[in-house]
């Protein structure tokens, strides 16, 4: 997926938002004017006292009643550096679910035919196990990570499909020997298929090219034969904002569900702006979602702020907008999703220049800033997860 595929349509706000926005908007201008982005309002920390003076609660998971995850890599994980240590003590205070960024996907992974590269998934697994983490495994299948190698395949489609079940099968397997404390298996989960969808149509790709149309049910096949208690979950883009693409990913869950083809959650990216999705978009979506019964992961998470290249830094009015679109995101996620379907939120990145659509300065998509400090981001995200209405 690429950034302009998500911004390159237009989404009409009706009247009523219009209005809504515009007092909003109002508002913050009273409240803000004169204010530059050296006078960003600054985040506060922690909850309701105590009594004593303390907050009783401070960090992101004590807020949620849901898992809370962000993204790792094993470079990182094991790296001592200033920059690195900051990283592990926000991720082990703010969050209690990890996915890796790329470590785990199958360009990383498959090296050659029947040959696996699990050690960063395995470093990756084993700090999880250590700090008390959840792993999300991310992704087995997906058309944007595809090893050199295996797309220029010259086997027959029958051997290429074989490759692609023992990877899943082995892959599944070994990364669900790993257990906590309780006996379950560190990787909890994993997206078993990645953005099939193009739009409304499936996508073409080298997996539907060589594997035919029933590939996808496939993989959800394969990945429970490899294990009967790992969650498996489709995970695409645009999800919660373009009713016309979830029609089409809940038509093939309702096939799924209906054909006894194992799934067990979906996983909505949300990559999104400070406009869009609406309340309502973002109301019916989960709502829609959360109808088929399964497990919902608001995966993903980042909000641009700068979709139409109209700023050059980071405003503070820009930033409010962004802190209040994380609060609607957090809130109406935990108040739709029924709570035994609530997997959790993963949030993309930590600061921004971290981030996948940071481009080079444009763009300032997360909670933390470039020295890892809470943005207005943060407060709003934190409060909607503490069941605040925005
Ligand atoms: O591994 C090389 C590294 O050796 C080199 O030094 C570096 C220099 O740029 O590039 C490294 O690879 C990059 C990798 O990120 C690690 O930084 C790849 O070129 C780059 O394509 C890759 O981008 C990732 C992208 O998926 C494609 O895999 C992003 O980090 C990651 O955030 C993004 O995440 C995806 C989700 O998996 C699926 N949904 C969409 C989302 C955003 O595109």
């Amino acid at each position: 997926m690429c950034k302009s595929k998500i911004y390159t349509h237009d989404y009409p706000m009706n009247t009523q938002m219009k209005i809504i926005k515009a007092i909003v908007l109002l508002i913050l201008s009273i409240t803000l004017i004169h204010c530059s982005s050296e006078e960003m309002p600054k985040p506060s920390f922690g909850g309701p006292s105590d009594g004593d003076g303390t907050p009783s609660k401070q960090y992101l998971t004590e807020f949620a009643a849901f898992p809370v995850g962000n993204i790792v890599s094993a470079s990182k994980l094991a790296s001592n550096s200033e920059d690195n240590l900051k990283f592990k003590e926000i991720l082990l205070n703010d969050y209690n679910s990890i996915t890796a960024e790329n470590d785990m996907k199958m360009a990383n992974i498959f090296r050659g035919p029947d040959n696996y590269d699990w050690s960063d998934g395995d470093a990756i697994v084993a700090y999880a196990k250590a700090n008390g983490l959840r792993v999300h495994g991310h992704a087995l299948v997906w058309h944007s990570s595809i090893p050199g190698w295996l797309t220029n395949y010259a086997g027959t489609d029958e051997e290429f499909s074989k490759l692609i079940e023992n990877y899943i099968k082995q892959t599944v397997a070994h990364f669900a020997e790993e257990k906590d404390s309780l006996g379950n298996s560190v990787v909890a989960s994993w997206d078993v298929l990645n953005e099939y969808f193009d739009g409304t149509s499936v996508r073409s790709s080298l997996f539907s090219q060589r594997m035919g149309a029933d590939f996808h049910k496939k993989l959800f096949q394969w990945a429970r034969e490899a294990n009967s208690d790992v969650k498996l979950f489709y995970n695409d883009y645009n999800v919660i904002g373009i009713s016309s693409k979830r029609s089409a990913i809940l038509s093939m869950v309702s096939d799924f569900q209906s054909n006894n083809i194992p799934i067990d959650g979906i996983g909505a990216q949300v990559h999104i702006n400070y406009q869009w999705p609406t309340i309502t978009d973002i109301q019916n979506g989960f709502q829609e979602i959360a109808n088929t019964g399964l497990l919902i992961h608001s995966s993903e998470l980042d909000i641009t702020v700068n979709p139409n290249d109209d700023i050059s830094e980071l405003t503070a009015e820009r930033a409010i907008s962004q802190s209040v679109q994380f609060q609607r995101l957090a809130f109406y996620y935990g108040e739709i999703v029924p709570k035994n379907q609530q997997f959790g939120i993963t949030v993309w990145g930590f600061r921004d220049q971290d981030s996948w659509i940071y481009e080079g300065g444009t763009d300032w998509p997360l909670l933390y800033d470039n020295n890892f400090e809470p943005k207005p981001a943060y407060d709003g995200f934190r409060n909607g997860l503490d069941g605040q209405a925005p």
